[in-house]
């Protein structure tokens, strides 16, 4: 039977720490940390999400600042409404929740935002940092994985990392930290050759595709990790039921660790982009106060 690796549990343990730095800043600075967060139009998962995020920035005595607009706002309003937040200095985190409606670009926003209060870590100067292993804001829920595999693993070192997904949003960053974590990585995705031959070879397997219990028993190698980000809505049975990218019942057996959906991945995001939101306040405020830098994981 594999481990759980349960990302509830990890989460409130993140999420303590945060709460600590969180009251570190307030009796060495007098500041608050402040996360601003914009969410446009009815998306409903998205909805969720950000109630999510909001709850836990309260949890953690972030203040959190909430931007509900239409979903028919246009492109330089939501610019100008970034620009404020840029502007800002009760706010040193920034997150519009994506994905936005089709006539907004996503690109141009993302790259509206000042890198600095970038706390999803998607502008493309945190992007280039991490492909280039320099300092800069890590997205959240790779940095959620990475938390996640060093449970299991010590030293993730010449291990063979498989990531099914090539989003920029976990695929792409989550490769970056295996790599810089000394794995050997490949990507898979939806045009890779015999996926599960190599998804097979992995001592570590990411899934974060977005299908539906896709990953079963014989895509993974006997005692692999398997980490799984995928959140679907299902029906099955007549219920309304959550499942990720991997088929939990087929491949728990054959896993040496296994993330559970729900309960797995998706608490991690949220307290890493809790924990970007103090080192992100920190990082500015060290700026004006010198010592502030000293408490800076
Ligand atoms: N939509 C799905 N995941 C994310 C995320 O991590 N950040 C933002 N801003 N939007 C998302």
């Amino acid at each position: 039977m594999a481990r759980i690796i349960d990302g509830k549990q990890l989460s409130a343990q993140v999420l303590k720490q945060v709460a600590a730095d969180v009251e570190a800043l307030k009796a060495e600075l007098g500041t608050t940390p402040g996360l601003a967060v914009v969410l446009v139009g009815e998306d409903p998962a998205s909805h969720v999400y950000v109630r999510n995020k909001v709850r836990q920035a309260g949890e953690a005595g972030i203040r959190s600042i909430e931007h509900r607009l239409s979903a028919d706002i246009s492109q330089t309003t939501l610019n100008e409404l970034v620009e404020s937040l840029n502007n800002d200095p009760d706010v040193h985190g920034i997150l519009v929740q994506l994905p936005l409606p089709d006539h907004l670009d996503e690109a141009e926003i993302i790259s509206a935002i000042d890198p600095a209060k970038d706390v999803d870590g998607f502008h493309p100067l945190n992007v280039g940092a991490l492909a280039a292993a320099q300092p800069g804001l890590i997205p959240c829920t790779p940095l959620g994985c990475m938390i996640m595999l060093q449970q299991v693993h010590e030293d993730l070192s010449g291990k063979n990392a498989v990531v099914i997904g090539r989003s920029n949003i976990v695929g792409k960053p989550m490769a970056a930290l295996l790599l810089q974590a000394s794995c050997t990585v490949t990507i898979a995705h939806s045009r890779t050759k015999d996926i599960e031959a190599v998804c097979r070879e992995a001592d570590i397997l990411v899934a974060a595709v977005g299908r539906p219990e896709m990953v079963k028993a014989d895509w993974v190698k006997p005692g692999a990790t398997v980490i799984d980000v995928g959140i679907n809505a299902i029906e099955r049975d007549g219920k309304r039921k959550l499942v990720g990218d991997v088929d939990f019942a087929d491949v728990e057996p054959v896993a040496g660790a296994i993330t559970p959906v729900p309960g797995g991945v998706g608490p991690m995001t949220i307290a890493c982009l809790m924990k970007n939101t103090v080192t992100a306040a920190r990082a500015q405020l060290s700026e004006t106060h010198p010592a502030a830098a000293v408490g800076q994981s």
